[in-house]
C-alpha cells in the first residue's frame, strides 16, 4: 500500500470473528493494552515483537492523538491474530485525523527524494507536524505502519478509527511483494 486510504466501508472494518477489548486512556499502559492483546496471538508468528510495536502505535495514537490522554474517554479495539493474518481496528472518542491527505502528500514526497537520495530535499521530510503534534511527537510511526500493515491501513470518515491488516506470506511471496518505492511505476527500482 502506498496510502492510508478513507473508506469506512473497507473490509478491514468488519468485525466479524475479531475479538474485542475497551481500555480507558491512560498513556502509561499503552504497553501494557498492546501485550494483552498480542498474548492472543499464536507463539509462532514470525516478528511477534514487530507486531507488537506495530500494534501499540495505532494504540499510542488514538490514546494521545485521539483522546487527548483523558482516561475518562474509551479505546475501543477489535482484533485477530492467526498464522495468516494480523488485524486490528481502533476506534477512539476524539476529532479524527484530519490531515489525511497532506500525509500522504508528505509521505509521498519522502519517498520520492528517498529514492532519488536527495537528501537536501529528504531533510525537509523527517517528520510528519501538525496542529495537534507536540515536541514530544516524533511524526513518523505511521510511515513504518503503511509499510508493515501490507493489506492496507484505513480510516473511516470521521477519520477516529483506524483498521489495519498484515498478511504473513511465506518469504518468497513477500520478496516479490516487496515494493516500497514503487511509487511511481516508471521509475527504476533501487538495486
Ligand atoms: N487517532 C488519531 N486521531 C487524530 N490524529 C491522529 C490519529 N492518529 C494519527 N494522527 C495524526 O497523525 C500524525 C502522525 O502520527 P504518527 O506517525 O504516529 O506520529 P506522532 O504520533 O509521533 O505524531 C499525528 O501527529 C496526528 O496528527
Ligand atoms: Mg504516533
Amino acid at each position: 500500500m502506498t496510502e492510508i486510504e478513507i473508506n469506512g466501508a473497507s473490509p478491514l472494518f468488519s468485525t466479524e470473528g475479531l475479538q474485542f477489548q475497551e481500555f480507558p486512556s491512560d498513556f502509561t499502559k499503552i504497553r501494557y493494552y498492546t501485550l494483552m492483546l498480542i498474548s492472543s496471538a499464536p507463539f509462532c508468528i514470525r516478528e511477534t515483537n514487530l507486531l507488537e510495536q506495530q500494534v501499540s502505535e495505532l494504540v499510542k495514537n488514538g490514546i494521545t492523538h485521539g483522546n487527548k490522554n483523558d482516561p475518562r474517554k474509551l479505546l475501543k479495539i477489535w482484533y485477530s491474530f492467526t498464522h495468516e493474518a494480523a488485524r486490528l481496528i481502533v476506534e477512539d472518542e476524539g476529532e479524527g485525523f484530519n490531515e489525511i491527505p497532506e500525509w500522504n502528500e508528505f509521505n509521498k514526497h519522502r519517498l520520492e527524494y528517498l529514492q532519488e537520495r536527495n537528501n537536501d530535499k529528504l531533510m525537509q521530510y523527517i517528520s510528519f507536524r501538525s496542529h495537534g503534534s507536540d515536541e514530544k511527537d516524533g511524526g513518523n510511526a505511521l510511515f513504518a505502519a503503511l509499510e508493515y500493515w501490507n493489506a492496507g491501513l484505513v480510516f473511516n470518515e470521521k477519520h477516529n478509527a483506524v483498521a489495519a491488516e498484515r498478511l504473513f506470506l511465506d518469504q518468497n511471496e513477500e520478496l516479490r511483494n516487496f515494493k516500497p518505492w514503487d511509487i511511481d511505476s516508471d521509475r527504476p527500482v533501487l538495486a
